[in-house]
């Protein structure tokens, strides 16, 4: 009874993302069109949370359930083992040398270990609507509606930690198995993504010129400052002539 019902949010939850399609390039096509414009904000918002009630609704296709449920399994361990392996570098450098110091840490070993936890057709990295990294840093089409999800849910008060989504999609390039993981803003993140008052002037400056693209500030604490984000290929899509 709960698989049919999450099953059936899981398609409603593609129909509105096919409808909020038709909609934005409708209202990229007439932009006066006011009420498009309203219709597709309510329509992203209810999709987000849609989405979110889909999270578990993991296996709506593809391969059998328990490849996918290993797959989710394995997803979550590599999600828990990056955020702390990066966790830990990041309190160890932010004590022994302060917040300056600990931005290489950040720049280094965050692609590094993404870099490393990428193989067996696995694809890891972390995402961000406000990305600081220009190339890693900024979501897909799903992962940006994903990412509204999970602002929504922490609007509504909802707790982050564990919070998750997974499926099974069809890309362009073949069917994936998909999740993500928010990360949570904690007191500590303030230093390098906090407000400005929260930071100092020698890593703004070092932030401008390592990021000029920066989007990655103005976080408070337990707001959503991205998430991980874990792909794997399922099915490459048949080629077409
Ligand atoms: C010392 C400064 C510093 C601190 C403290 C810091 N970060 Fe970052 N953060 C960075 C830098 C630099 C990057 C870009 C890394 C890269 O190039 O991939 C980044 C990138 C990220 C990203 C990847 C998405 C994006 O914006 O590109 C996430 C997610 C993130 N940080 C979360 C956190 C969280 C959560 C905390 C606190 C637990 C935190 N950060 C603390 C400097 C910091």
């Amino acid at each position: 009874m709960f698989t049919k019902l999450k099953l059936s949010l899981y398609f409603i939850a593609i129909a509105m993302s096919e409808l909020m399609m038709v909609l934005k390039r409708h209202s990229q096509n007439y932009r006066s069109v006011k009420m498009n414009r309203n219709l597709s904000g309510i329509l992203s918002k209810l999709l987000a949370s849609a989405s979110l009630l889909a999270a578990s609704a993991v296996f709506a296709a593809g391969n059998t359930s328990a490849e996918q449920s290993q797959y989710l399994e394995e997803s979550r361990k590599v999600a828990q083992e990056f955020m702390q392996t990066l966790g830990g570098a990041l309190k160890k450098q932010l004590a022994l040398g302060g917040a300056e110091s600990a931005i290489g840490v950040c720049k280094e070993i965050a692609p590094a270990l993404a870099n490393e936890y990428s193989k067996n057709g696995r694809v890891v990295k972390r995402v961000s609507l406000k990305n600081r990294n220009p190339v890693q840093g900024v979501p897909d089409a799903w992962e940006q509606n994903v990412l509204a999800g999970f602002d929504l849910a922490q609007q509504q008060s909802k707790p982050l930690s564990g919070m998750e989504v997974s499926t099974v999609r069809d890309e362009a390039d073949g069917r994936w198995f998909r999740y993500m993981k928010a990360i949570p803003t904690q007191a500590m993140c303030l230093q390098c993504h906090g407000q400005p008052s929260d930071i100092s002037e020698g890593v703004r400056a070092l932030l401008l010129k390592e990021y000029p693209q920066d989007k990655a500030v103005g976080y408070s604490e337990g707001q959503v400052r991205g998430a991980i984000s874990i792909k794997r290929l399922l099915e490459v899509a048949p080629a077409t002539n």
